[in-house]
């Protein structure tokens, strides 16, 4: 009584509630019997519309194909999205073994048009049409990605870094998700977490550092210990300073003093000692 039991289960949304258990026997005898009668003729037997003279028996419907396949009709249910709602069973499987031997449709039935529907292997990634937005990612995919993110392959390639040589999908694992830099590196400084990383490296191109002048100075500390212990001890009013306030914006930028103090002594002065550090030293040992 297996197979009975099975036909109770949720029916897909395009079939009839009130197939009847002996009814499906029934239609099962019937089905085995088509796919055998008309196992010598050429056309497919399965089909939406079969001409009218046909047997009774011969109008398959989308709730036929639970009675011999249940795996798929479930999978459809739960995962199917756009094909469950858009297309049925025959929409796709308009032919039937024996005698049908294009039971498998090619995806370009019905997607073309658009760089993506040129890729090869489209099962690679959608491995069950029957689930198709279940994704896997295997082996480095990132040539299909810039089907559709061609903003992101730019940004890449056009800001060479270590990370053009990473895949996206070695950081994009499944579709959308978001990795965490630490899976991969350390922090500069203990306090930083993803977003904070972001704040200086855009991802996909890391290396065009840019930073607010709110950036706190003891993350530039981490790497620039001796600037930072200078202006530490320094008792001056650059040491009230932030270290992003002076090197505003971008990495490496040094501002000239002039920057903030302009015309700080007459002519005269500046003629004689052309450098400000000739009595100031340097910024972040600043003798007032
Ligand atoms: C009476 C039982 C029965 C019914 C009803 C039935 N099938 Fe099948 N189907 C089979 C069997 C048995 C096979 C395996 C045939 C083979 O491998 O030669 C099969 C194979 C298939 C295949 C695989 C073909 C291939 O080339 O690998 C598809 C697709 C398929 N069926 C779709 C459907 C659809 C869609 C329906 C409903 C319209 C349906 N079947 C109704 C028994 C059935
Ligand atoms: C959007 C097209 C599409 C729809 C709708 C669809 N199928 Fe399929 N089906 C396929 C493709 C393509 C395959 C080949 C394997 C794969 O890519 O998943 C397949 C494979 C199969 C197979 C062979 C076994 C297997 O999984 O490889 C069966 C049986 C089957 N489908 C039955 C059904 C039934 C029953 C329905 C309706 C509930 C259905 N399919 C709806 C496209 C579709
Ligand atoms: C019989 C027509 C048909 C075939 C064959 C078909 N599809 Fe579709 N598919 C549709 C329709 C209709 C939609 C909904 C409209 C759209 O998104 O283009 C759709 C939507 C999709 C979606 C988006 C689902 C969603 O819910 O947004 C994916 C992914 C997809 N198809 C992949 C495939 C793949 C891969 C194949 C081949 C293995 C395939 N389709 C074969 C008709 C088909
Ligand atoms: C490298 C992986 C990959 C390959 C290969 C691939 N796809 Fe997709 N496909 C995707 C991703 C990712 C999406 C977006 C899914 C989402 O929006 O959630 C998608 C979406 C789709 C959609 C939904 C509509 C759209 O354009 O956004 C369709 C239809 C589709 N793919 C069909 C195909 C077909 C047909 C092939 C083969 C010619 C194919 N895909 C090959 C990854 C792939
Ligand atoms: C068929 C088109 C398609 C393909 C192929 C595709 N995507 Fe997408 N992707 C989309 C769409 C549509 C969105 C949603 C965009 C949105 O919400 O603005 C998206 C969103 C994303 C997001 C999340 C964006 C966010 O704002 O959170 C990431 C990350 C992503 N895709 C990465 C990838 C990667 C990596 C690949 C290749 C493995 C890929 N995509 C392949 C269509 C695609
Ligand atoms: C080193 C890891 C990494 C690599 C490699 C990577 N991404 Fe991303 N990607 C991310 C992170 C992290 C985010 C979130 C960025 C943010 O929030 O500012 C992201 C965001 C995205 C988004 C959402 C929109 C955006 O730009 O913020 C898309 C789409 C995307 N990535 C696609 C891709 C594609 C396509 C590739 C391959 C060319 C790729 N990614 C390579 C880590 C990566
Ligand atoms: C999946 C692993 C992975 C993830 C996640 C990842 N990276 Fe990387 N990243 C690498 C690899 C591999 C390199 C090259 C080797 C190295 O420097 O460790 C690299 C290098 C870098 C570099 C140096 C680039 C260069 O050209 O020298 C920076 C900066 C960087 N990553 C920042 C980030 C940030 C910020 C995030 C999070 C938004 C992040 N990475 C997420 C793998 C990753
Ligand atoms: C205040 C800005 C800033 C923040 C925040 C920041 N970085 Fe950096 N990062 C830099 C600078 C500047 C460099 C050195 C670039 C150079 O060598 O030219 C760098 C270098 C790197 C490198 C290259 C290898 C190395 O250590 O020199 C990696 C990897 C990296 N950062 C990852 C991260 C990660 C992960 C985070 C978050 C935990 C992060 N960064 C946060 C500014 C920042
Ligand atoms: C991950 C390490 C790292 C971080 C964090 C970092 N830097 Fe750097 N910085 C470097 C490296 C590496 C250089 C290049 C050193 C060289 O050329 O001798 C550099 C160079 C500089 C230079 C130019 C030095 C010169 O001699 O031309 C300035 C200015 C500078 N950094 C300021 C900052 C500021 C401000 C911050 C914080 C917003 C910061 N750095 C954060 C690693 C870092
Ligand atoms: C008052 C502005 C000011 C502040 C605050 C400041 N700097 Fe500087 N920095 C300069 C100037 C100007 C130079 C060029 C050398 C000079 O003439 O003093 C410089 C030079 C540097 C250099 C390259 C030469 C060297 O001394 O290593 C680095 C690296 C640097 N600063 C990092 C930092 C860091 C890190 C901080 C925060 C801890 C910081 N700076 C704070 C103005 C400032
Ligand atoms: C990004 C702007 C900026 C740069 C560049 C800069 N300073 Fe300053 N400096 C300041 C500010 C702000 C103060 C504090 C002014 C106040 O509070 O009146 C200051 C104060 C001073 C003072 C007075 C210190 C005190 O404690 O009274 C001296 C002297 C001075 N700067 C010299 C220099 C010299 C020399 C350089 C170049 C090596 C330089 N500054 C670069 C912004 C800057
Ligand atoms: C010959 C030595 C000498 C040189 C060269 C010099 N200064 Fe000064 N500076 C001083 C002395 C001494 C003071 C403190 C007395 C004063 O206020 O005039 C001072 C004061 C300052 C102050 C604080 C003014 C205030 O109102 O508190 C600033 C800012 C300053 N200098 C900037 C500069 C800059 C920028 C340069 C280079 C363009 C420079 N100085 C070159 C000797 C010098």
């Amino acid at each position: 009584m297996r197979g009975v039991k099975r036909q109770r289960r949720p029916a897909l949304s395009n079939t009839p509630s009130a197939i009847r258990p002996m009814a499906c026997v029934i239609v099962v005898a019937g089905m085995i019997a088509l796919l055998c009668t008309f196992g010598c003729e050429k056309r497919a037997v399965v089909r939406s519309s079969p001409p009218a003279a046909r047997l009774e028996v011969a109008t398959l419907t989308n709730a036929h194909c639970i009675l011999c396949h249940q795996q798929q009709p479930q999978t459809i249910e739960a995962h199917g999205d756009k094909h469950k709602t858009e297309v049925g069973c025959l929409d796709c499987h308009r032919e039937h073994p024996p005698q049908g031997t294009n039971a498998i449709p090619a995806c370009g039935l019905c997607h073309s048009g658009a760089p993506h529907y040129e890729l090869k292997d489209c099962s690679s990634c959608h491995s069950d049409t029957h689930a198709p937005l279940d994704l896997t990612f295997e082996g480095d995919i990132t040539g299909p990605c810039l089907t559709c993110h061609q903003q992101q392959g730019d940004e890449v390639k056009d800001h060479p870094s270590a990370h053009t040589n990473v895949a996206c999908n070695e950081c994009h694992v499944t579709h959308r998700q978001i990795p965490d830099c630490m899976i991969c590196h350390e922090q500069h400084t203990e306090d930083m977490d993803s977003q904070t990383c972001l704040s200086c490296h855009p991802v996909h191109m890391p290396m065009v550092i840019t930073y607010r002048q709110e950036t706190p100075s003891h993350y530039c500390g981490a790497c620039h210990e001796e600037a930072s212990d200078l202006l530490e001890k320094n008792t001056t009013k650059h040491h009230d300073l932030a270290c992003a306030f002076c090197h505003r914006d971008t990495h490496k930028m040094i501002p000239p003093c002039t920057a903030c103090h302009s015309n700080p002594h007459g002519k005269g002065m500046l003629e004689k000692y052309s450098k400000c550090a000739q009595c100031h030293g340097i910024a972040h040992d600043l003798k007032a």
